[in-house]
């Protein structure tokens, strides 16, 4: 159940009537009350009894960006000629241009992939590493940032250290403890996962980076929970290459994802698919991390339709945008812990971001889960425990209702 103290807090600032009536076409001007949110909701077609709330895994997108995808699909359906596609070459710079100043970085960094799972093996194929070099990894780590660098390790003869956290850290100090520690002469690379999708914490990738690169350790980061939800600045990260999927937190278009590497770093990391595009070195270096996204034909209807999204998270501003998920993150935690509840996931926002773990255990995460879409209209997931992950999408009422379906459904978790 939700306080009265906790409501009263989160419904702070209602929207008024005027600054709703000014909301979609100027959703930048308006208060970012409940009602403002509530338009925002209504920018995505899901349906009431259908809530998503699983931004881990997947994401709708706003209904105007998937109508530009289907609009352009069906465009180049009717009419597949070069001239007819000539306008997707522009397309596909501006929606780079958009997405590298958002996470301020150049346009050159970010190569347009085809999601988090092919841009962590881009790199964990792609820099050079024999016999006698080491890899830090998290095992926390998604698969394509951790079975991934096992599977090279075995060809290549270089050697992977995982490193364990407190599963309930007290502060960033804890955090950044047990990787110090696994960091040797003998480190090559440090691939973290900003935050993961199986407890929710959110790793001190600042610190980190700065630690690892003072010994000229490339530092990867696989933000597949981060970009989107966070307000980014790759820069300030200190990161040297960063992987994410547009069809998670972005809310952008299916199998379109980013790799961003550091404009120093591209020329030491080969590339996994060699197709038209690639080039001699010379060019190569004059493409930038394009070389990452060469592979023959793409859909050109979804990375035009990467643009659109990131004009929409503009007009609503990354900013705005990570306060919101914050908020609501943090609305539900309270509540499942009010409710008598355990949290895998941290509470603060230093720990964690928007990836919520309730535990449960495993036998009883399925029924859970199940009764929680079809009794409450709330679609969750089984990662780690029980996980929602509100956006800005969702509503207070999505994120009563979820704390509601938790709390009848006792007997699955107490
Ligand atoms: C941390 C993390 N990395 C990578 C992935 C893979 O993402 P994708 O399937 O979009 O490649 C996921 C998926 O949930 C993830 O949580």
């Amino acid at each position: 159940m939700i306080t009265d103290g906790t409501r009263r807090q989160f419904l702070g600032g209602i929207a008024t009537a005027s600054a709703l009536a000014a909301l979609p076409s100027g959703l930048g001007a308006a208060d970012g009350g409940e009602g403002y949110w509530q338009t925002v909701r209504e920018l995505f077609s899901f349906q009431e009894d259908r809530v998503p709330m699983n931004a881990a895994n997947l994401c709708p997108t706003p209904e105007s960006v998937a109508n530009t995808v289907t609009d352009l699909t069906r465009s180049i359906d009717t009419d597949c000629s070069f001239q007819n596609r000539e306008r997707f070459v522009q397309d596909r710079e501006t929606a780079r241009a958009l997405v590298a100043g958002q996470i301020n970085a150049e346009g050159d960094e970010v190569a347009l992939v085809r999601n988090t799972s092919e841009a962590n093996n881009i790199i964990n194929n792609g820099i050079d590493l024999g016999p006698g070099d080491e890899v830090v990894i998290w095992d926390q780590n998604h698969p394509t940032n951790h079975v991934a660098w096992e599977v090279r390790a075995l060809r290549r003869g270089f050697t992977v250290r995982s490193v364990t956290v407190p599963p309930h850290p007290s502060g960033p100090d804890d955090l950044i403890g047990p990787f110090r520690q696994a960091i040797t002469q003998k480190t090559r690379v440090l691939a973290l996962t900003h935050a993961s999708n199986v407890s929710g914490i959110l790793l001190p990738v600042r610190e980190l980076s700065a630690i690892a690169r003072r010994s000229g350790i490339h530092v990867h980061v696989d933000g597949a929970q981060t970009w989107g939800a966070l307000d980014l600045d790759l820069k300030e990260l200190g990161c040297d290459s960063y992987a994410a999927s547009a069809h998670k937190w972005f809310c952008g278009p299916k199998e379109v994802g980013l790799l961003y590497v550091r404009r120093e770093r591209i020329g030491d990391i080969w590339p996994s698919i060699v197709a038209p595009g690639w080039g001699s070195t010379a060019e190569t270096e004059l493409q930038g991390a394009r070389k990452f996204e060469s592979m023959g034909q793409r859909d050109d209807a979804a990375l035009s339709a990467l643009g659109d999204t990131a004009k929409f998270h503009h007009s609503i501003g990354p900013a705005r945008v990570e306060a919101r998920v914050r908020d609501l993150a943090s609305l539900l935690k309270r509540s499942i812990a009010d409710i008598g509840a355990r949290l895998v996931t941290p509470v603060g926002d230093q720990l964690s971001a928007g990836v919520c773990i309730m535990e449960v255990a495993s036998e009883r995460r399925q029924l859970l889960f199940d009764a929680m879409y079809h009794d409450a209209g709330i679609a969750g997931s089984t990662s780690g425990g029980f996980r929602l992950c509100p956006h800005i999408y969702n509503t207070g009422e999505h994120v009563e209702r979820a704390v509601r379906g938790i709390e009848k459904h006792r007997s699955l978790w107490a």
